[in-house]
Order: structure tokens, then C-alpha cells, then sequence
């Protein structure tokens, strides 16, 4: 069975789409191989690009003071992103670039087998749920899709940029916790 840091050597390595010309790092992801909660975001920023750490500008420091507001650690949980490689200038990654990417998301997932996944953002959000939902309307809702449970969350940039959003992306985060213990306590009579 392959781990996160198999993985990790590919994505530092990784040629399938131009992504990685202009980059500086690639970014695989970081966190826990045995996380119940696999967070995914869109793409490295500039600081992500830098370091080689995902979620580690401002959206990061975002991010870390929900996480620390649920009393949850980064260590804990797993932090990934959609594309591995920043795309120039910010830009949303190309189609043909999150095809050649989403393979990596996919075995990680496949290792960490978390309990719950969290899609930062729209973009995260259409991977996995329907392309018609709309992160307005759905946004801190439970969904179960082929045998995995999804939350949609606003992503913290958006919550940054858009004051308005802000309350209502720190409101959303605070359900995390029951929402795992619920899924978690069902997993487990599942088991039995
Ligand atoms: N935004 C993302 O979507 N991912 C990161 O890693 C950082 C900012």
C-alpha cells in the first residue's frame, strides 16, 4: 500500500500539465495519514507556492483560527488542494490541468479513507457534488455521494475578500465537529 509522502515524491516530480513551469513548489498536501477530516482546497497561492505547504498565507491563518476554534489541529486533519502546482498569477486552474491533477487527490483520499471531506470553495465543491448546486444554497450542508460524506464550505479567501461571508463561513465551521461525531457513531454501528 502506497503513503502520502509515495505521493508526495510524485507531485514534487510531476510533469503531466504545465502547472509546474512556473511554479516553484509543488504542493501535495499536509496534515495526518489517519485523519478523519481531508479538507480540499483549490490551488497553491504565492506563500503555498513558496513553501510547499498548502493553506499557509492568509487564507491559511484563516483556516487555522477555525480549526482552532473547533479545537482542532492541523495535525490532525489532512489539508489538500485540487491542483498540486500554483497556477500563474492565481488564475482557476484549466480542465485539462485538474484532469491531469485529480489522480493524486483521488489516492490520497484512497490512504487517509477520511470520515468526512470539506471542499473549500466552488471549485472543490464541483468536483464531487453536483455541477448545478450553488455554494450560496448549499454551503455547510451534508452530503453523501458514492459512499463518501461532503460538506461544502465557502473557501476562506472568499470569506476574506467578501466581509459578508466571513460570519457565515465561521458559523458553518462550528458544525464540523457534530457532523463528525454523527457520521463517525453511524460509521461505526455500520461496522458492527
Ligand atoms: N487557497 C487554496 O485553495 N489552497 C491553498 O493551499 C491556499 C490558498
Amino acid at each position: 500500500m502506497e503513503t502520502l509522502h509515495d505521493i508526495a515524491k510524485e507531485v514534487h516530480d510531476c510533469r503531466k500539465c504545465p502547472l509546474f513551469k512556473d511554479a516553484t513548489h509543488g504542493v501535495p498536501g499536509d496534515g495526518n495519514e489517519k485523519a478523519d477530516v481531508f479538507f480540499i482546497g483549490e490551488g497553491p497561492g504565492a506563500e503555498e507556492d513558496k513553501q510547499g505547504k498548502p493553506f499557509v498565507g492568509a487564507a491559511g491563518k484563516f483556516l487555522n483560527e477555525m480549526l482552532e476554534s473547533v479545537a482542532w489541529k492541523r495535525e490532525d486533519v489532512f489539508i489538500g488542494n485540487i491542483v498540486k502546482h500554483r497556477p500563474p498569477n492565481n488564475r482557476d486552474p484549466e480542465p485539462e490541468e485538474i484532469i491531469a491533477c485529480l489522480p493524486y487527490l483521488e489516492r490520497q483520499l484512497a490512504v487517509i479513507k477520511p470520515t468526512l471531506i470539506v471542499t473549500l470553495g466552488r471549485h472543490a465543491m464541483h468536483q464531487f457534488l453536483p455541477a448545478d448546486f450553488r455554494i450560496s444554497q448549499e454551503h455547510g450542508k451534508v452530503f453523501r455521494r458514492h459512499g463518501r460524506l461532503y460538506v461544502p464550505l465557502y473557501h476562506p479567501a472568499a470569506a476574506l475578500y467578501h466581509g459578508g461571508l466571513r460570519q457565515t463561513l465561521i458559523e458553518d465551521f462550528q458544525k464540523l465537529p457534530k457532523i463528525l461525531k454523527k457520521a463517525k457513531s453511524i460509521g461505526h454501528e455500520e461496522n458492527k
